[in-house]
């Protein structure tokens, strides 16, 4: 939140000003300073205002994790468990053997996923930094996630774990995918949440104000294994009966 207000007071006071950050979070350093998207919330609309900036500059000092709780240290690691599962099967491997107490007290290992982590995403923006293409596999988890993320006040975290468990389910409708279990157990492991209680008509209609909604569809971003997405457009109407099935068969 902090540099979506940051980046964007930046992009649009005077002008544009120049502006970097310094990440003191997790979330932060492997996600949110990357990428130049500098949004804010409408309402229950996530990022509806916003602009695409880059900063300046990132300055990274693993130290500043000291004073980090321990819900934003599981905060972050949906965001890590995300680009493992799209782009990075090896790194999903990694995280399957570790758990968060070891890279809270092992700082080499840290700096490394966190490095690792950048290298994803910068990799992916400096190739598609307005989103036509690649960049929208970022967005895994993130369509149902960022509804129920306003909705029930949840942590980013916590909804963008939701919303990867209910899209790892519609890929194994719509896509060859047939590990949800192994996602699920692997944000269990971080501490995510993996299901939750929520009315999927007030959910779909937060859905249909997507910024990536096409006319009656959605381009949903799925697996096809673990380490490979892609984005599949899926008719709302078939996505509603989708989620809901989802949703009542837990
Ligand atoms: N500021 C985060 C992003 O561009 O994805």
């Amino acid at each position: 939140m902090v540099t979506d207000i940051a980046g964007y007071v930046a992009s649009v006071f005077m002008r544009g000003l120049p502006f970097g950050f310094v990440p003191s979070s997790i979330l932060a350093m492997v996600d949110a300073s990357i990428g130049g998207k500098n949004g804010i919330d409408i309402g229950l609309y996530k990022n509806l205002v916003g602009t695409i900036r880059q900063p300046e500059f990132l300055l990274y000092d693993a130290s500043l994790l000291k004073t980090l709780p321990k819900e934003e240290w599981v905060n972050g690691f949906a965001e890590i468990i995300k680009h493992a599962s799209v782009k990075d099967a090896a790194l999903f491997r990694e995280l399957e053997k570790n758990r968060l107490a070891f890279y809270q007290k092992d700082k080499a290992a840290l700096t490394k996923l966190i490095r690792r982590n950048v290298v994803i995403k910068s990799d992916i923006v400096q190739k598609d930094e307005f989103e036509q293409n690649e960049r929208r596999l970022l967005n895994f988890g993130h369509t149902l996630g960022h509804a129920v993320e306003n909705l029930y006040k949840l942590p980013h975290g916590h909804a963008i774990a939701i919303g990867m468990v209910v899209a790892s389910m519609i890929s194994e409708q719509y896509a060859d995918f047939k590990n949800s279990d192994k996602l699920i157990e692997v944000l269990k492991r971080y501490g995510l949440p993996t299901l939750a209680e929520f009315d999927a008509r007030k959910v779909m209609a937060v859905l249909k104000m997507d910024k990536k909604k096409e006319k009656d569809a959605i381009n949903y971003i799925l697996l096809n294994k673990i380490g490979h997405a892609i984005v599949k457009t899926i008719p709302i109407v078939q996505l509603e009966k989708m989620i809901l099935s989802i949703i009542n068969s837990r």
